[in-house]
C-alpha cells in the first residue's frame, strides 16, 4: 500500500525538493506550511513538475491545539518528515527570542501530534551545527555534541536532546536525525528551489544576488584564518543530494519497524571547500564575475568544518551525486527566474 507521509515545512528549501521526490518515488504526501517564512508558489511549483495536487495542512506549528487537531484529521501517517523551522545562524543571534519561540515548540508539538497518533517514524532536519566548533575534521556522528555557537545551534541540540527523551518513554517511536552541512543548489528543473521570506545569508543564494544585480557586493568574511586560502571551508551538498538522504533514511526507518535505536547521519560531500574557490567555482560555471571584497570576520563562524559520511554511506547506502559546480548551475539557473 502506498506510505503516507507528512512533510512540515513542505513549501521551504529542503521540504519542497523532498517532497517531489518522495512523489516521484510513489509515496503519498501531504505537506504542512503556514508560509511563514515560504511561498505558496512553492506549491505551484510542485504541482508543475510533479503532475499532482499536493495536499498543504496551513497549521501554526507552535500552537498546540491546532497542531494536534490538523494531525489527527489528516491522520494516518506513516511518517513525519520535520523541516519546519527557523534557520539563520546570524538572525538567531539578533534574535535568539524568535529561535527558541519557534524552533522548540515546533518540534515539541510535532512530535507530541506524533506519538498521540501512533506515528512511528520521525525524520528531524537537524544540523553538523550541533558539534560546535569541533577539535577533529571531518567530524563523524561519534564527535562529541559541542557547546551551541548560536541560539539556532542551540535549538538543534535541544531538539535532538528532547526528541531523544521522549524516545526513552515510547520506545516504538523512533526519531532519525539528519545533520546537514551546507545545503546549497536547487532542482534541475529550476520549479523550485531557495526562497525564504526573509534576506538570505548564506553564501550561496548571496553569490546569485550579487551577480543578479539585487546586491552590490559580496562580504567575504575573513581571510586570514588557517586554511588553504585564508577564507572559511565549508562542505557544500546539494539539496536534491539531500532529498535522496532522505529517501534513504525513511526507507530503512520503515524497513526496520521493530528496531527502535536512534540514528543519526552527518549528510555532507565530505570535502571541505572554501569561500574564494566557491566564488570560482561560480565564475568558471556561468562566465559571470562575481563582485566580491573581503570584509570583516562573522562572529560565531568556524575556520573550517566538512563531513566524514561514511555511516550514511554504509547504512543508508546513500553517496553524493553532486558537486560544487552542480550547485552554483542549478542555484543561477534558479535564481533567474526565482519568484
Ligand atoms: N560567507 C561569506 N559571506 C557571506 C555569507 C557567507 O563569506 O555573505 C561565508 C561564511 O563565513 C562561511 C561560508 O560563507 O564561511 C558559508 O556561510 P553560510 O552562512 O552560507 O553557512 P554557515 O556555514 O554559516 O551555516 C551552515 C548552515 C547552518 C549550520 C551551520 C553550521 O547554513 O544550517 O552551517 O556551521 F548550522
Amino acid at each position: 500500500m502506498q506510505k503516507k507521509i507528512l512533510v512540515t515545512g513542505g513549501c521551504g528549501f529542503i521540504g519542497s525538493h523532498t517532497i517531489a521526490l518522495l512523489i516521484e518515488k510513489g509515496y503519498d504526501v501531504v505537506s504542512l506550511d503556514n508560509f511563514s517564512n515560504s511561498h505558496k508558489e512553492a506549491l505551484k511549483g510542485l504541482e508543475k513538475l510533479t503532475g499532482r495536487t499536493i495536499a498543504n495542512l496551513e497549521v501554526n506549528l507552535c500552537d498546540r491545539l491546532e497542531t494536534m487537531k490538523a494531525i489527527t484529521e489528516a491522520a494516518p501517517f506513516d511518517a513525519v518528515i520535520h523541516f519546519a523551522a527557523y534557520k539563520s545562524v546570524g538572525e538567531s543571534m539578533a534574535k535568539p527570542f524568535m529561535y527558541y519561540q519557534n524552533n522548540i515548540p515546533s518540534v515539541i508539538n510535532i512530535a507530541e501530534a506524533a506519538v498521540r497518533n501512533g506515528i512511528q517514524h520521525f525524520i528531524f532536519s537537524s544540523s553538523c551545527t550541533v558539534y560546535g566548533d569541533a577539535e577533529v575534521i571531518p567530524v563523524t556522528e561519534n564527535t562529541p555534541i559541542g557547546n551551541a555557537l548560536s541560539p539556532y545551534g542551540l535549538t538543534k541540540i535541544t531538539a535532538e536532546a528532547q526528541l531523544t527523551d521522549v524516545n526513552k518513554r515510547y520506545k516504538w517511536f523512533k526519531p532519525t536525525f539528519l545533520r546537514y552541512f551546507n545545503p546549497a543548489g536547487a532542482h534541475e528543473s529550476a520549479l523550485i528551489g531557495e526562497a525564504s521570506r526573509r534576506p538570505s545569508t548564506n553564501l550561496v543564494p548571496i553569490i546569485c544576488e550579487v551577480v543578479a544585480g539585487k546586491r552590490e557586493k559580496l562580504a567575504v568574511f575573513g581571510d586570514d584564518y588557517q586554511t588553504r586560502d585564508g577564507s572559511c571551508i565549508r562542505d557544500y551538498v546539494h539539496v536534491m543530494d539531500l532529498a535522496e538522504a532522505h529517501i534513504s533514511a525513511l526507507e530503512l526507518s520503515l524497513i526496520q519497524e521493530s528496531k527502535t535505536d536512534i540514528e543519526s547521519f552527518n549528510l555532507g560531500i565530505g570535502e571541505g571547500v572554501s569561500v574564494l574557490e566557491a566564488i570560482s567555482a561560480f565564475e568558471q560555471v556561468t562566465g559571470k564575475k562575481v563582485n566580491y571584497a573581503i570584509g570583516e570576520k562573522r562572529p560565531g563562524d568556524v575556520a573550517a568544518i566538512f563531513a566524514d559520511y561514511s555511516k550514511a554511506a554504509k547504512v543508508l547506502n546513500w553517496k553524493p551525486k553532486r558537486t560544487i559546480e552542480d550547485i552554483m548551475e542549478t542555484a543561477w539557473k534558479w535564481e533567474q527566474v526565482r519568484w
